[in-house]
């Protein structure tokens, strides 16, 4: 049975990689396979990560590549070498173009830490989202893994898991409390989901 290729992209210290990996390890991503890790710029622990798991990775850096459309065309390139089959953003704070987007229809993944549609959209990210749910008060939070499109976290929603907040919580403990009890949960349950899927499809075409 073909595997669908996953290449996982990546800005920061790729905790949700992480989980990736050691589901893959554990065998909960049967349908699929991390050939590829790409950082938004060097130097981020993701790309140690993934270093240590034994899986290529390379960084395109946003910021040396000029444009927009620069940047997503390396990225294409190198998802084009890998023959990559579907893209998970974990931690990826790059917005990808709606021609990037489009070339990939249900087939790109983005782990959003709150409960879509709060406390999404554009400048909702990292500690912010927790910070924001801190100062509206809510008593339940969570995470997201919707598939990606043009419109930043607007994609159609995959998965959900909520989790409580508690008196007390600051924004880094209770980013802390939804990566442990939902990111890490949810996006390699999501990953499987959509490989399965998309060799499924291709057995059946
Ligand atoms: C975290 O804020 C996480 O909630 C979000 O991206 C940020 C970095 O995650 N998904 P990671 O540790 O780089 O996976």
């Amino acid at each position: 049975m073909k595997k669908a290729r996953i290449a996982v992209l990546v800005s920061g210290g790729g905790t949700n990689l992480q989980a990736l990996i050691d589901a893959e390890k554990n065998g909960k991503i049967p349908s699929g396979t991390l050939s590829v890790v790409i950082a938004s710029k060097p130097g981020v622990y993701a790309l140690e990560r993934a270093d240590q798991a034994g899986i290529p990775a390379l960084a395109v850096s946003r910021k040396a590549s000029g444009s927009q459309a620069a940047f997503e065309q390396q990225l294409l390139d190198i998802l084009e070498s890998y023959r990559i089959d579907m893209i998970v953003l974990a931690g990826f704070l790059s917005i990808l173009s709606k021609d990037f987007t489009d070339r990939y229809p249900q087939r790109i993944i983005n782990i959003h830490p709150s409960l879509i549609p709060a406390f999404c959209g554009a400048g909702y990210y990292g500690l912010k989202v927790h910070e924001a749910a801190l100062s509206y008060g809510v008593k339940v939070t969570g995470a997201t893994v919707h598939y990606v499109n043009e419109v930043p976290d607007g994609g159609q929603i995959l998965l959900q898991k909520a989790v409580e907040i508690l008196p007390g919580d600051t924004p880094q403990v209770l980013q802390r409390r939804v990566m442990e009890q939902a990111e890490w949960i949810l996006l390699p349950q999501a990953a499987e989901m959509v490989a399965a899927k998309i060799i499924g499809k291709e057995e059946h075409a």
